[in-house]
């Protein structure tokens, strides 16, 4: 029952209850009256014991109305207080629920059996509305938290590149310029580190855009143009590698040229920092349904099923070192930027990997 229809009912009910008691106790006083000799009033036979049985009618009338009216007015201020604080007790229980939720506590909901009657509509209409606030709530609170840890990795990574250059700009202000060899280390290393950063940083301002999620540039590109490219500086920077470009079909896509040249760019630069010497490599172009289909696959160590899931975090990299004890590779942004690069043309690309048979890099982007 609707709380409209419930309260229309109540209060006619109640209406109807003291209409009835009035009139009742009304009815009952006059139906038993007898004059002071017994009789009734049609056979009162002298006109002044009619005029008096008249008088006294009246007077008790008006104090049975007055008794009942008083009684009935008590009765159902009771009746009706409790009737109201019954029908209101979904509300109350609104109340306590809201006051609970401001109080953080995200998870409660209103109960409600049915989404029958004002209450239960819109105590459904709320939880429906708390859900989709707490869901936004959650994601902003996980979106924050991933910003914070962001930051606290990126001024991680960057003390180390600056710990080394103020190390070695100290070891020349102690006067390594008078010993040259040691001052060509410094310089090597100080320009190194120096490099290191400057990419690091533009690593981190290039994922900043793309997390704000500006509009990347949208124009045709030639898959197989670019990984040709990527290929082939790939070559440049290790020449005693065979890498392969497979592509049956010349694929299109509409994107940012750019960020996907650096897709491909990264994921080979990946096998070049990642493999041993002369693992061999293949770069896959094809369709399927509707999607291109961008494929990196080397015959190097691959991934464990555990670094597999955790490849495309921020800043994270596998533990291999180089014969000098230096990580290899970069900064661990690689990867993140080919999946933001990715997510930003409406794609995906995913890890595949059998630990001692090398690694495979999936990247599908709409046609
Ligand atoms: N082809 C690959 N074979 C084996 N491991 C890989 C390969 N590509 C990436 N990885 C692992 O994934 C990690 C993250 O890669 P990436 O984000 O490019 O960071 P970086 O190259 O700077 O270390 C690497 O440190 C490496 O451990
Ligand atoms: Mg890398």
């Amino acid at each position: 029952m609707t709380l409209r229809t419930r309260l229309v009912l109540t209060t006619v009910g109640l209406v109807t209850l003291a209409l009835g008691l009035v009139a009742g106790a009304t009815f009952g006083a006059l139906q038993d009256w007898r004059g002071s000799d017994g009789s009734r009033l049609l056979a009162m036979n002298t006109p002044e014991a009619l005029v008096a049985a008249s008088d006294e009618l009246t007077s008790r009338v008006a104090w049975v109305l007055a008794g009942t009216s008083a009684a009935a007015l008590v009765l159902l201020t009771f009746l009706a207080a409790h009737l109201i604080r019954k029908g209101l007790r979904p509300l109350d229980r609104m109340v306590e629920a809201a006051a609970d939720i401001g109080a953080g506590n995200l998870e409660r909901r209103i109960e409600a059996a049915r989404p029958v009657g004002e209450v239960g509509r819109l105590a459904h209409a709320l939880n429906a509305m708390l859900g989709q606030l707490e869901g936004a709530f959650r994601q902003r609170e996980s979106s924050e938290e991933r910003l914070r840890r962001f930051v606290a990795d990126a001024s991680h990574e960057l003390r180390t590149p600056i710990a080394t250059i103020r190390g070695y700009a100290e070891l020349f202000r102690r006067g390594a310029d008078g010993r040259p060899e040691d001052l060509a280390r410094a310089m090597h290393r100080i320009e190194a580190e120096a490099g290191r950063m400057g990419s690091m940083v533009d690593e981190m301002l290039l994922l900043a855009r793309l997390d704000q999620g500006r509009p990347l540039e949208r124009t045709p590109v030639d898959l197989m143009a670019l990984a040709a490219d990527a290929v082939s500086d790939a070559h440049a920077m290790d020449p005693g590698r065979v890498i392969g470009l497979e592509c049956a079909t010349p694929v299109t896509v509409t994107g940012d040229p750019l960020r996907l040249r650096q897709v491909i760019g990264n994921l080979l630069k990946n096998v070049l920092d990642h493999t041993p010497p002369g693992t061999p490599a293949v770069v896959r172009l094809g369709r399927e349904g509707g999607h291109a289909l961008l494929e990196v696959a080397d015959e190097g160590p691959g991934l464990s099923e555990e670094q597999t899931e955790r490849v495309f975090e921020r800043f994270w990299r596998g533990e291999h070192r180089q014969a000098d004890g230096r990580r290899l590779g970069g900064s661990g942004l690689g990867l993140s930027i080919v999946a933001a690069v990715v997510a930003s043309h409406g794609g995906e690309v995913r890890a595949a990997s059998t630990p001692g048979a090398g690694a495979t890099f999936t990247v599908r982007l709409p046609l």
